[in-house]
């Protein structure tokens, strides 16, 4: 019998023979304008959509399917769902599968426990029964590509390899693996010998995900794993010029580093997302502040951009913090990979780790989400 990952071989990536990138899913993040300010740096070999939720009286999100009918990426786009519910998910994939999509992507590791508790996402990890009967019916129901993203386990590993054996004994395209655990959310290190365990493992192509965090970092986890690919998240959204860098470096071509100046334009078009362009002024100073979390990791080592950024009360101000930092000196380089002891945590800042003045402004997941769903509705 013809292995799965021979019925439906990945799309060609942009240098044959290399290995590909992709970028990772970001909810409230990696939509169509984010997809086409990437792409404009260097796309990835692949994009994969922000997930659509999937549950009895779901329809397809517009605004998410516009980075499926409308992508400007000319790179393939896999539509990622999320749900528990087997007749739903079927309906969705179906009905998916109709777009121009590079395949269908089932969520299996997202560690907000908001989602795992309702046994989706990462919660699935944990029952294996239930995998077993998704995997089934999905695979019946998706005529092309049918990838998975998942994470090593819930809690621990215990799961991991009976998971690889149903995801081989069903045929599933491809892997996008985080080797973390869901219970390990984003702390500690990266498994990479467990995502090399899946490559040697499983008969589909595997994307190592995870820390993935500058094109040198690629090509160590690559040896580390024999992935076929890396799928990269956060440091795409500090540096969205790395998927051109990791194509240099597989290239053994010099790989071009990026200036202040350049990172300072970059923010410029973040300015300019539609989502920023909708929401009042406070808002919209938070929604930045959400990108300028990760840039600031690559901007100085001690941390002044991110410190003062986090102050910045107005719009004005913040881009005040911008010139002085990115333009003062702006062919200074900007760091190939995030200095270290600058956390990035935009979505769930807590009181250990800033000040009075700096909590009252950052940003909490649930003022991204009311930002993302004001300027959706
Ligand atoms: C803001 C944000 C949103 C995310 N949203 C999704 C999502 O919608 N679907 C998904 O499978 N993973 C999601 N993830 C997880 C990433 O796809 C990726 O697995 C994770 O960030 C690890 O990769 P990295 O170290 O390169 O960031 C999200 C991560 C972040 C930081």
């Amino acid at each position: 019998m013809l292995s799965a990952a021979t019925l439906h071989p990945l799309p060609p990536p942009i240098r044959s023979g290399q290995a590909v990138t992709a970028l990772a899913p970001m909810q409230d993040v990696t939509d169509l304008y984010f997809m086409s300010v990437i792409a404009s740096y260097g796309s990835p070999d692949y994009f994969f959509t922000e997930y659509f939720r999937v549950h009895p009286s779901s329809t397809l999100d517009k605004t998410i399917l516009r980075s499926i009918t409308e992508n400007p990426t000319q790179r393939p786009v896999f539509a990622q769902m999320i749900g528990e519910s087997i007749p739903d998910l079927v309906r969705t994939a179906k009905l998916l599968s109709q777009y121009p999509v590079a395949g269908i992507d089932l969520n299996m590791g997202c560690p907000a426990p908001r989602i795992y508790r309702k046994n989706v996402g990462g919660g699935l990890l944990r029952d294996l029964d239930k995998v077993n009967q998704i995997l089934g019916e999905l695979r019946q129901a998706v005529p092309g590509r049918f990838s998975i993203k998942m994470r090593i386990g819930f809690e621990d590993t215990a799961n991991f390899e009976p998971l690889l054996d149903l995801l081989d004994c069903h045929g599933i395209d491809l892997l996008s693996l985080h080797g973390r655990t869901v219970k390990e959310a984003y702390h500690g290190a990266v498994h990479y010998d467990l995502i090399a365990r899946a490559v040697a493992r499983l008969s589909c192509p595997v994307l190592a995900n995870g820390n993935v965090t500058s094109a040198a970092a690629a090509a160590s986890v690559l040896a580390q794993t024999g992935a076929a690919g890396v799928m990269v998240g956060r440091s795409a959204i500090r540096n969205p010029w790395i998927f051109r860098q990791i194509r240099q470096q597989l290239s053994g071509e010099p790989v071009v580093a990026v200036r202040l100046a350049e990172v300072r334009d970059y923010i410029e078009r973040l300015r300019q997302t539609p989502t920023a362009m909708t929401v009042p002024a406070r808002a919209r100073v938070s929604f930045l502040k959400m990108y300028l979390n990760y840039i600031a990791q690559g901007v100085d080592a001690e941390g002044n951009f991110l410190r003062q950024m986090r102050l910045a009360q107005t719009e004005a101000e913040l881009f005040a913090v911008c010139d002085r930092h990115l333009l003062g000196d702006p062919d200074a380089l900007f760091a190939a990979e995030p200095y270290p002891g600058l956390l990035a945590r935009p979505g769930s800042e807590s009181a250990r780790s800033a000040s009075a003045a700096e909590r009252s402004d950052l940003i909490s997941s649930a003022s991204l989400a009311e930002l993302t769903a004001a300027a959706r509705s």
